[in-house]
């Protein structure tokens, strides 16, 4: 990979944009290798029913993201999902799952992507979501637009809830957690079209963004699940809050990722018990 200038980094945005795309399609030809083969599956420490587990593929494709982006910009800090960092309080943060929907990928479930975000003075400047197996590539940057592969990409227009098709998910810890979002499952399910739970939250959020679904929400994710696809959204023209309507930060535990136009109405049925 040709190593990009870190000089023009923050204002050539063509330059970032191709080093993230390269990054991306990379590490998820890494994780498509190990789905066509073989590889281990490990319980994490944490986690002593075994649900919560990574994968070789988690791993290399981990491995070669945090190798490229120490090669080419040593100063900057990374938040990444298997290996815990250092952050130094660099101007520049890369947010990284080297590979959403290890569940699915474990059962042989062919819906995953890499997830890489770049934030500049704790701005979400660009991202990029790949899916190995539909080879779709994901990308926005800050004021830029949206798009996959080369096509402009933007949310669904729709205003009625009892129309739309929304997706969730759940935490690890879904069965002793007093969050879990199934009483918030219960509540929306009644008022939506479809809901789907793909395995994939950063796809999920892609989806979002391309109009494949009219609204995201989830409670408990962690930065590497939602920063890079939570810009997708946001630059395909959708709006992106927590649960109760507040801005996202980095440490956002929750959520809601629509296309606007059902986003009050959705927060108001998810908070309705609360
Ligand atoms: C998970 C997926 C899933 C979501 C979970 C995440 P992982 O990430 O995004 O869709 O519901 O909350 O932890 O573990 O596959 O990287
Ligand atoms: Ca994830
Ligand atoms: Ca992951």
């Amino acid at each position: 990979m040709r190593k990009p200038n870190p000089m023009t980094l923050s204002t050539d945005s063509t330059e970032i944009m191709k080093f993230m795309k390269d990054l991306a399609s990379e590490a998820g030809a890494i994780v498509a290798s190990y789905f066509q083969g073989c590889f281990e599956v490990q319980s994490k420490d944490e986690d002593p029913t075994g649900i919560d587990i990574v994968t070789d593929a988690d791993k290399a494709s981990e491995h070669f993201i945090m190798n490229q982006l120490r090669r080419s910009f040593p100063n900057h800090d990374i938040l990444t999902e298997e290996t815990e960092t250092e952050i130094t309080g660099s101007r520049f943060l890369w947010i990284v799952d080297p590979l959403d929907g290890t569940v699915n990928f474990s059962h042989s479930y062919p819906h995953f992507g890499v997830s890489i975000g770049f934030m500049e003075d704790n701005i979400i400047k660009a991202g990029v979501v790949f899916d190995p197996i539909r080879q779709e590539m994901f990308w926005a940057y800050h004021c830029g637009g949206a798009f996959l592969n080369g096509d402009a990409i933007s949310v669904t227009q729709g205003d009625n809830l009892y129309r739309s098709i929304v997706g969730t998910g759940f935490p690890y810890d879904k069965a002793k957690a007093t969050v879990n979002n199934i009483k918030e499952f219960c509540q929306v399910t009644p008022k939506v079209q479809g809901i789907r739970r793909s395995g994939s939250a950063a796809l999920d959020l892609a989806w979002v963004a391309c109009g494949r679904l009219d609204g995201f929400w989830e409670l408990k994710l962690k930065p590497w699940d939602f920063m890079a696809g939570m810009i997708l959204a946001q630059e395909a023209g959708g709006k992106v809050t927590d649960r109760y309507g507040g801005s996202m930060e980095l440490r956002s535990p929750s959520i809601v990722a629509t296309n606007t136009f059902i986003h009050d109405d959705l927060l108001r049925i998810l908070t309705l018990d609360d």
